[in-house]
């Protein structure tokens, strides 16, 4: 492997992500300092506690990308910083530090788009990883981008060339997740925490509705949450629980049946549609990303559905599907190779659309 060395900063929502990337493939380092313990004690994200904690953060975890990849200046090519979209505040320290590093060391900028980010991870190498063990998915790829803010699905017949397909019409997929976690009492952020009390579900019986929308690839989760607030306080009810008393929690056998139902019905309609879009469009490999795809519900019935009809799926691990730097690093060196080179100037776009200037 070889090709640009990139340091990639990510810092768009709750995580500060540095990364060392090297030919928009290769992780040679990549840390995320997460804030997720410090926005569960408010249940969400507070903009301003995440802003502050990036400033707080992005030196320590440059430092420790560098030492990470045995990496100084002299070896880096380019900075990649995420410019949009994503919480303001949180851009801004992002931005500003990425300007701040190509100024001094005199290195090209490239600003990088965060869902092509999620996209690109599924380009990602991990060190030492074989390069023939993992091969590159073949276009055109139908790719779904399933995270906190954005639900999506696009056709991508290169790098940086993307066609929306459809995308939520309300929530995103892990709003949902993190709604409903908070619905059932498990705290922020829903996915994981729904994830865990589903696999303790013994009882599978109570169906969540599935919005279809026709023959869109659009998506919509709202109903969901409304259908999921009504049986809550239906089963609240017959467990005899006053309905908005936070103190008293539901039996657990009753969480993890909820929990269950309703990861069933957000796999459901996220994998059928991905699948049909997948054929409908002539797709050579799918794509998943987005830190809903760290999903292993999701990630195994995507991947068995592609199976049956011979499509290859890429998923990256986990730690490579929520917000970090070399996702940030992959999309980046793509850009790079295209001659894209961001001034000093560049300012954070808060509702950049995806491969939006
Ligand atoms: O991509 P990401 O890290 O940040 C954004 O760009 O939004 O995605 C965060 C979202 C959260 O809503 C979180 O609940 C969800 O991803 N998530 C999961 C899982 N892990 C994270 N959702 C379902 N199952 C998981 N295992
Ligand atoms: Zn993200």
């Amino acid at each position: 492997m070889s090709g640009p060395l990139l340091l990639a900063v990510e810092s768009s929502c709750d995580e500060t992500g540095i990364a060392l990337v090297e030919g928009g493939r290769r992780i040679h380092s990549n840390v995320v300092a997460s804030q997720v313990a410090l926005h569960a004690a408010t249940g969400g994200i507070v903009p301003e506690v995440a802003a502050r904690a990036h400033l707080r953060w992005i030196v320590p975890v440059l430092d420790a990308a560098l030492e990470d990849a045995a990496a100084d200046w002299r070896d880096i090519d380019a900075v990649a910083v995420t410019y949009g979209p994503g919480l303001a505040g949180s851009l801004l320290v992002g931005v500003n530090f990425a300007k701040a590093l190509a100024h001094v060391h005199a290195k090209p900028l490239i600003g990088v788009n965060h869902l092509e980010g999620h996209v690109e991870a599924g380009w990602l190498l991990d060190p030492g990883e074989d390069v023939a063990a993992r091969p590159e998915p073949a276009f055109p790829v139908v790719a779904l981008v399933v995270s906190g803010g954005h639900t999506f699905l696009v056709e991508m017949r290169d790098h940086g060339d993307f066609r929306l397909l459809g995308q939520t019409v309300d929530d995103a997929a892990g709003e949902a997740f993190d709604k409903v976690g908070r619905l059932l009492g498990l705290g922020y952020p829903g996915g994981p925490a729904i994830q865990r009390a589903a696999e303790a579900a013994v009882a599978r019986d109570v169906i969540f509705p599935r919005a279809w929308l026709g023959e869109s690839y659009d998506f919509s989760f709202s109903g969901l949450k409304t259908a999921a607030r009504r049986i809550v306080a239906a089963a609240r009810t017959e467990a005899g629980l006053a309905a908005d008393d936070a103190e008293t929690s539901l039996p657990e056998a009753t969480v993890a049946e909820l929990a269950y139902g309703f990861q069933a019905a957000v796999v459901d309609v996220l994998a059928t549609k991905t699948l049909r879009a997948a054929r409908e469009t002539g797709a050579r490999a799918i794509v998943v990303g987005g830190g809903v795809a760290a999903n292993t519900v999701l990630r195994e019935r995507i991947q068995a559905d592609a199976a049956a009809v011979g499509l290859p799926v890429v998923v990256p691990r986990p730690g490579l599907c929520t917000d970090n730097g070399a996702m940030i690093g992959a999309a980046g060196a793509r850009r790079f190779a295209a001659g894209e080179r961001a001034g000093l100037d560049l300012d954070a776009r808060p509702s950049l659309p995806l491969a939006g200037r």
